[in-house]
This record gives C-alpha cells, sequence and structure tokens, in this order.
C-alpha cells in the first residue's frame, strides 16, 4: 500500500510525477504529496493534500506549481495517523525529505531516542523517524553512508525514495519488503512501486532487491549493496504498454478487466499445454517433483483464497491429493504442521501481499517446497518462490480483482489435470479431454458477457438492500464466497457467503423480505440439495437471484430472477458463474454512485500486516 514515484531528468518533473502517481492511486488514496528541488534555489520544496490527487493538483495551482527537474511522490493508505495534510509524505526537513511505502515497525523506540536528541515531530507517521534518523545521522556528506547507517537501524518494510538538499538533482532510493523499481530512460530516470507508474516514458526497468541501494543522477543509475559495493544490474523490459494499462474506452478499469478475462485465459492457458497436455517444464515443476508431493497447502489473502478454495476442490477431486487452503494471517501464526514433502502454493496477484510473503518464508524456513502463483512478474513471491507460475492477466489496476481471480482459478485448473495424471486418478484421454473443454471457456465467457445488461437489472434490484445472502455447495459455495466479497467490497452493502447446507445451524434466522439471497447451483449433482435451501429461503420471504445452467430446469417460482448460463462440464462452471456476480457487484457499485475502481479504506497492494 502507498505508491511512490520519484524522477530524474530534462522535463518539468512536476508533471511526471503526478502522471507516476495517478498511475498508483490504486495502491492508496488518502493523501498525496510532491517534493521537488527547486530549479533556481535548490531548495527542497514539498507540497502536501489530504485527500485524493485531484486536490493535490488544486493545492499545487493554488500555491503557484513546484518548479525543477528532480523530485520524489507518494499516494498514500494511511496506515499510522489519520489522513490529513499533516501526516501525508514526503516528510523530512529543509535537509533531507523522503517518501515511504511500508510500515516501520521499531519506529517507537526510534522516535524516543530521536527525541532524547532533540527532535519535535510534527506528525503521527512512522515515517517521519526514518526522515529524523536519516537526519541524525546524515553528516553533510556521504548519502550512502547515512542510508546504509538507517537500514541497519529501522525494522520492518521500506520502499523508500529519499533527496538530500546537499546534492540537489539526485535520487537516493532503498527498499526492504515492499516494492520498488527504477525506471531506465533516454537522459531521464525513475524509481516507482509499480511498472505502469513509468510506461509513459519507458518500458525498461531494474528491480531493486532487499536492501540494494540505488543512486539515480544526471548521469544515469548507480547500484550498491547494503554494504556500499557498486553491483551491475539486470534491465528488465515490460511486457505491456502504457495503453494496455489504461481504460481503453471502458467507463471503469473493473469492467474493462472483466471483458479482458477470455484474453487472459487464452494467455494464461495456451502456453501451458503442449500436445493437448499441461506442460509446466518451462516454469521447472517436473512430473517427478509434483509425484512426491504428499499433501498440499494452498495459502492467500481475500480473492487469492477465494481461487484457492477453488483449486482445492478441484485437486481433491481429481487428483485424490489432500489440500489445506489458509488464510496467509491466520497460517503465519498457527503454527503449522508442515515436512519437506509438502507443497505449499502461495497465490497473489501483486506478489507482495505481506502476509502471503511471511507464510512463503514460513514454508522456506522448515523446507517445504514452494510454489507462487502470481500476476505481477519479479514481485518479492515470485522471487522467493521455488517455483513460480506466472498468470498473464496483464495489469490490474481495479482495486476489487476480477481477471486474476479468474486466471488464478484457470492455472488450478490445469494443474489439478496434471496432477490427476501423474498421481493416475484419470486417464491421458480425459487429461486431454478436460484440457480441450478448458481451451473453449475464453468463448463461452464472451457469450456470458452478453448478459451484462441483466446482471445490471438484477443489479438495480438489490441495490435498496443493505444485507445480502450468497448461497452454494460444493464449487458454487467457493464462488458464493467470490460473489460476495466482490459485492460488498465495491457496493458496501454488506453480504455473507454460506455453504447452503449450513443456513439452517443458524443464519437462516436473518432471512426476511430484507435480505436477498443470490443462489449459485451449477453442480448437477447437487442442485436439487441447493433448490431445497432455495425453497427454505424462499418460504421465508426472501427475494432469490438464482445463477444456474442453461439446460437446468427451474420453476417459475422457485426464483425471482434467474440468471441462466451456457454449460460447460460442471467442474469448471465457476469460470463461467464468476463473471454474472462480479458484474452484480459492478453495476450495484455504480448504480450505487460509489467509486468503483477505489473504494474507500482498500489498496490493491497489501504490502502490510
Ligand atoms: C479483493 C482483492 C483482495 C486481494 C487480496 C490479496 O477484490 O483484490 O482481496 O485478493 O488483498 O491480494 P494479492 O492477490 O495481491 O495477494
Amino acid at each position: 500500500m502507498c505508491g511512490i514515484v520519484g524522477y530524474i531528468g530534462k522535463k518539468e518533473c512536476t508533471e511526471v510525477l503526478l502522471n507516476g502517481l495517478s498511475k498508483l492511486e490504486y495502491r492508496g488514496y488518502d493523501s498525496a504529496g510532491i517534493a521537488v528541488f527547486d530549479s533556481k534555489s535548490k531548495d527542497i520544496k514539498t507540497i502536501k493534500a489530504k485527500g485524493r490527487l485531484k486536490d493535490l493538483n488544486d493545492k499545487l495551482k493554488t500555491e503557484g506549481g513546484l518548479k525543477g527537474n528532480c523530485g520524489i511522490g507518494h499516494t498514500r493508505w494511511a496506515t499510522h495517523g489519520e489522513p490529513s495534510d499533516i501526516n501525508s509524505h514526503p516528510h523530512g526537513n529543509a535537509r533531507v525529505t523522503i517518501v515511504h511505502n511500508g510500515i516501520i515497525e521499531n519506529y517507537k523506540k526510534l522516535k524516543e531516542f530521536l527525541e532524547s536528541q532533540g527532535y519535535v515531530f510534527e506528525s503521527q507517521t512512522d515515517t517521519e523517524t526514518v526522515a529524523k534518523l536519516l537526519d541524525y545521522y546524515y553528516d553533510g556528506k556521504d548519502p550512502l553512508e547515512c542510508i546504509k547507517e538507517v537500514i541497519n537501524e529501522i525494522e520492518g518494510s521500506y520502499a523508500l525514495g529519499i533527496l538530500f538538499k546537499d546534492f540537489p538533482d539526485t535520487i537516493y532510493a532503498v527498499r526492504k519488503d515492499s516494492p520498488l523499481i527504477v525506471g531506465k530512460g533516454e537522459n531521464e530516470s525513475f524509481i516507482a512501486s509499480d511498472v505502469p507508474a513509468i510506461l509513459k516514458y519507458t518500458k525498461d526497468y531494474y528491480l531493486l532487491d532487499e536492501d540494494e541501494i540505488a543512486v539515480l543522477d544526471s548521469s544515469g543509475v548507480r547500484f550498491f549493496t547494503k554494504f556500499g559495493k557498486q553491483i551491475d544490474k539486470e534491465v528488465l523490459t515490460a511486457d505491456f504498454d502504457e495503453e494496455s494499462a489504461a481504460k481503453g474506452g471502458f467507463e471503469h478499469y473493473m469492467l474493462k478487466e472483466i471483458y479482458e478475462q477470455p484474453n487472459a485465459i487464452k494467455m494464461t492457458v495456451t502456453p501451458r499445454i503442449s500436445n493437448g497436455m499441461p506442460d509446466f517444464s518451462e516454469s521447472g515443476l517436473t512430473d517427478e517433483m509434483l509425484n512426491g508431493y504428499k499433501r498440499i497447502f494452498i495459502i492467500a489473502c481475500g480473492t487469492a483464497m477465494h481461487a484457492a478454495t477453488v483449486g482445492k476442490y478441484v485437486i481433491e477431486r481429481l487428483a485424490r491429493v489432500p489440500v489445506t487452503v489458509d488464510l496467509a494471517s491466520e497460517f503465519r501464526y498457527r503454527n503449522p504442521i508442515l515436512s519437506k514433502q509438502d507443497l505449499v502454493i502461495l497465490v497473489s496477484q501483486s506478489g507482495e501481499t505481506a502476509d502471503t510473503l511471511a507464510a512463503l518464508r514460513l514454508a522456506k524456513n522448515v523446507g517445504a517446497a514452494t510454489m507462487g502463483i502470481v500476476n505481477v512478474k519479479g514481485s518479492s513471491i515470485a522471487r522467493e518462490s521455488d517455483i513460480v507460475l506466472y498468470t498473464h492477466a496483464g495489469p490490474e489496476i481495479s482495486v476489487a480483482s476480477t481477471k486474476a481471480y479468474m486466471v488464478q482459478i484457470a492455472m488450478f485448473y490445469l494443474l489439478a489435470f496434471k496432477l490427476a495424471f501423474i498421481k493416475k486418478t484419470i486417464s491421458k484421454d480425459e487429461c486431454k479431454r478436460l484440457v480441450s473443454v478448458i481451451c473453449k471457456v475464453p468463448e463461452i465467457i464472451e457469450k456470458v458477457l452478453e448478459l451484462s445488461d441483466t446482471c445490471s437489472y438484477v443489479a438495480s434490484k438489490l441495490i435498496s438492500s443493505e444485507n445480502l445472502l450468497y448461497i452454494g455447495r460444493g464449487l458454487d459455495y467457493a464462488l458464493s464466497m467470490e460473489g460476495s466479497l466482490k459485492l460488498k467490497e465495491i457496493s458496501y452493502i454488506h453480504s455473507e457467503a454460506y455453504a447452503a447446507g449450513e443456513l439452517k445451524h443458524g443464519t437462516i434466522s436473518l432471512v426476511t423480505e430484507q435480505m436477498p439471497v443470490v443462489a449459485v447451483a451449477t453442480q448437477r449433482e447437487l442442485f436439487d440439495k441447493t433448490m431445497s435451501n432455495i425453497k427454505e429461503v424462499k418460504s421465508r420471504g426472501a427475494k432469490v437471484v438464482l445463477i444456474t445452467h442453461k439446460c437446468m430446469s427451474v420453476d417459475e417460482e422457485a426464483a425471482d430472477y434467474v440468471i441462466k448460463l451456457p454449460t460447460v462440464d460442471d467442474m469448471l462452471m465457476p469460470m463461467i458463474a464468476i463473471v454474472p456476480l462480479q458484474l452484480i457487484a459492478y453495476y450495484s457499485s455504480v448504480l450505487r454512485g460509489n467509486d468503483v475502481d477505489k473504494p474507500r479504506n482498500l489498496a490493491k497492494s497489501v504490502t502490510v500486516e
């Protein structure tokens, strides 16, 4: 959470910084600010404001703007201290000014020390401690030495952009457990929390490793280890451009990303099929390795955890290998029983989620095999996992995840098919058949997207409710969890997902005319059971939305609104049935007048615990 940027070059940096921040607002939007080396005085000048980037823009206009070719910027997701002008970044003084993404865990102790040295704090942030600590160690001569001292003392996560007044037109940057890239342009350099922030200017970038320090000035970029040794780094090139990271005519990123799902599946699945069979050899995942795992743990947060739940159902059903799904924030503190024969799969769009990363490190410490299913190339989880299977969703900008979920489940299907074939629980022919079915899914989703108006109509019938239930059984329950999360996070309607058979053990007492129920029933062997549960809620006055297969016959009075989907194998129905759930959530948010892509209190990349 929080996004940082920095620019040194020939352009007016305010414009470059604001453009970069606009691409990072998904990481937090409680406040924003920039600090620039004033082109005349070479003093560091800062302007910051509570609120969105637009508020910063207004303030810049009122205060006459900032002129210069080198500066840093920040968009904040508040952790320590409420959103306010004073808590906004950049922080620091006339000598040292910084922007920070992450959390300094020992800031209280450091603050006490600095106060004992006469420093006076203005904000409630942990970041101000780093700014003052840099000032404390800075002797006016060597910024690198000062940064080395500071990173030895601070604990927690950080990506820092730093300006020292005595070194005009130079940016220093360092990171640990928070992402940071260094962009390489023609006579200009950048720092950014994520690649889209630099794409307008360059596709070339370096990945900064843990505790590496970058120095950006008019001669280019130099890199140093935390011991001060200069190092060379490989230049990477982004495999998407500015346009693919833009809205492309859609009203919101979320809608665009829902419509990108067919292509995202093709990009993720097609390169992993060889002679009609799933093939992971390019990622170094061999049949022997897959055959050797005794148990599988899948660890993730939020939407990625819901994808993991679909993964559990299909792997267990097809390959008969026991799978445990855990929330990363629980797993890391429950002292899990792991062994060297276990495979721990970490699922993450961003590849930077703090709890998922901590779970990965815990698994590695006990010697379990680790596999990341990750969307963002070169992210921490991708780099630290033994094996990485990249999903190819392209950049996902909307805070509410859609296409990343879709490709995560696509990856689990391929893994399940492969594992089942290796474990001899399905034949080669069956494996090939399943692969051919998943290859048809993109086409079928195109058809489901034609139901957009129906989903908008259904949403219009739900938005006056304050509470909602999602129900389903088996894979439909896994899907209901995601449908429910999607709705609540962007429409702010409270909703819960329940296993349909579990309702009568307590929750059904909540069901009244005021509590609509969205029922997902795509699993034929469970259809009659779910229909009975639907009758139970209907007879208690609930308005029911039913999502099912085209081929199922449904009594007219069974549900108030029925969304009938094209039919594929029941096992693959989550890839089809998630689409109307995403669209219902999307239109509910639009109809309620919410900020769809930037829901309140949230941020896209959760780099704090
Ligand atoms: C919800 C959503 C979140 C993320 C979760 C994990 O729409 O996007 O629940 O799924 O924060 O993020 P990643 O996948 O980046 O680890």
